[in-house]
C-alpha cells in the first residue's frame, strides 16, 4: 500500500528514511536496523575523516545487505575576522571556568575535507547520498550518479528546490522548520526559510517533478500517511529516532527527549554559528547576552567542540547541544525496528479506517 515512485526507484519496502544525524546519534547499528526493517537508514556523516567514514560503512554492510544512505555537508569556507574569534573565545572561557576545563584551546581544525570525503563514497559505491547546507559541484553529483547512485539534495524552500533540480538530484528532502538540528537553508537568511512542513511539501511537489520527501515533526504513521497526502513520495524522521536504543545519542540527551515537550525548542546559532533547532539549554539561552557577533559555521562549531564534549563527559545537558524537532513529545524509547514496523502499522489502519468511513458515508 505505501509503494511509492522513490520507495521502487531505491528498492525499499517502505517509504521511512531514518533521517542523517552527525555528531553521533546515526550509528552503523541504528541505520543497519532501520534498512532491515524495510525503511531507508542514513548514516550522518558530515563529522567524519574519511577513514571513519570508510569504517562505518564496511560495519553497515556486515549489518546488512539492505540499501542505506549516506549525508554530507556541502563545505562552506567564511571570513571571520580574527577580533570576532578573540572576542567569541574570551566569552566562552566562563563556560570553560565552570565546566573545569582548558582555556583558549588551540582551535585545530573547523572541518573534514568534503574532497576526500566523497572521494570514499565514491569508491565505495553507496547506494544513496545526500547533502545538506548547499549543492556540491556540478561534477561529484555526476559521478556519483555514474557509480548508481541515487543523489538527494535538501530544500527549505521552493526557490531551492528548484535549484537542486536544475542540478541534477534524484529526489529532494522538504525540510520543514519543524525539524530538529541544523536548517539546510542555502540560498536566503534563515529567517526568511522557516516554512512548516505542512505548506512547504506541496509547494515543492508543484514545483518539481523529481520525488519530495518529507521532512520535519514527522514522529508516527499520522505523519506519514499526512506527507503522502500532501504529495511526499516518503519521509525522513530525526527525532523520532534519537533516544532508541540503537543510537548513539548521548544518555543524557536521550533522557531529555523523553522528557521534553513541543515547547521545549528553539532555533539557535550559539553551538555551530548556523541555525540549528535543539532543546532550550542554558547555554541558548546565555548566548543571547552575547554582546558581539556569533563567528559563522564551521568556525563556531569548532569554538564550542570542547565545552560541548566536557559537558557531555559530566552529564551536564545544559552546555550540550540537543537537537530535536518539535515532534519531541511524540518520542518513544523503542527498537528502531519496532518504529519503522509502529509507523506502518499506524498508517495502514489509519488509511483502511478513513477509506470505511468513506464506504460507510457515501
Ligand atoms: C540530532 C540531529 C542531527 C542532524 N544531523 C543532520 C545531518 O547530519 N545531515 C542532515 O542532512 N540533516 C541532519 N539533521 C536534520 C534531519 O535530516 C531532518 O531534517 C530532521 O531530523 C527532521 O525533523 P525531525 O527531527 O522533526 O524528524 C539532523 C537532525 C537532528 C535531530
Amino acid at each position: 500500500m505505501f509503494e511509492t515512485e522513490l520507495t521502487r526507484t531505491l528498492k525499499i519496502r517502505y517509504p521511512i528514511f531514518q533521517a542523517p544525524m552527525a555528531g553521533g546519534p546515526t550509528t552503523p547499528d541504528l541505520v543497519a536496523a532501520v534498512s532491515n526493517a524495510g525503511g531507508l537508514g542514513n548514516l550522518g556523516a558530515g563529522y567524519l575523516t574519511p577513514e571513519q567514514l570508510r569504517g562505518a560503512i564496511q560495519k553497515i554492510r556486515e549489518l546488512t545487505d539492505q540499501p542505506f544512505g549516506v549525508n554530507l555537508f556541502v563545505p562552506e569556507q567564511p571570513e571571520e575576522s580574527e577580533e570576532a574569534v578573540v572576542q567569541m573565545t574570551d566569552y566562552l572561557n566562563k563556560y570553560r571556568v565552570k565546566l573545569g576545563i582548558a582555556q583558549n584551546p588551540s582551535i585545530l581544525k573547523s572541518s573534514e575535507s568534503f574532497d576526500d570525503q566523497v572521494q570514499v563514497l565514491l569508491e565505495e559505491k553507496i547506494p544513496v547520498f545526500s547533502f545538506t547546507f548547499g549543492i556540491p559541484p556540478h561534477d561529484v553529483i555526476q559521478a556519483m550518479k555514474q557509480c548508481g547512485t541515487v543523489v538527494i539534495g535538501t530544500a527549505t524552500t521552493v526557490e531551492e528546490a528548484k535549484h537542486l533540480e536544475v542540478a541534477g538530484v534524484n529526489a529532494i528532502v522538504a525540510q520543514g522548520c519543524e525539524a530538529g538540528g541544523h536548517r539546510g537553508t542555502f540560498l536566503k537568511n534563515v529567517s526568511e526559510s522557516l516554512i512548516g512542513t505542512m505548506a512547504l511539501v506541496p509547494q515543492i511537489v508543484d514545483h518539481v517533478s523529481i520525488p519530495v520527501i518529507a521532512s520535519g515533526g514527522i514522529m508516527d504513521g499520522r505523519g506519514l500517511v499526512a506527507s503522502l497526502a500532501l504529495g511526499a513520495a516518503a519521509v525522513k524522521m530525526g527525532t523520532a529516532f534519537l533516544a532508541c536504543p540503537e543510537s548513539g545519542a548521548h544518555e543524557t540527551y536521550k533522557r531529555k527527549i523523553l522528557s521534553a515537550n513541543e515547547d521545549s525548542t528553539e532555533i539557535t546559532c550559539a553551538y555551530s554559528g548556523k541555525a540549528a533547532r535543539g532543546i532550550r539549554t542554558k547555554f541558548m539561552n546565555d548566548m543571547h547576552q552575547y554582546p558581539g557577533t556569533i563567528p559563522a559555521y564551521p568556525i563556531q562549531n569548532a569554538m564550542t567542540r570542547d565545552i560541548r564534549q566536557a559537558a557531555a563527559k559530566s552529564n551536564d545537558p545544559e552546555y550540550m547541544s540537543l537537537w530535536a524537532g518539535q515532534g519531541l513529545r511524540l518520542a518513544k524509547d523503542q527498537s528502531a525496528a519496532e518504529i519503522v514496523k509502529q509507523t506502518i502499522e499506524q498508517a495502514d489502519a489509519f488509511v483502511k479506517k478513513s477509506f470505511l468511513y468513506a464506504g460507510e458515508r457515501f
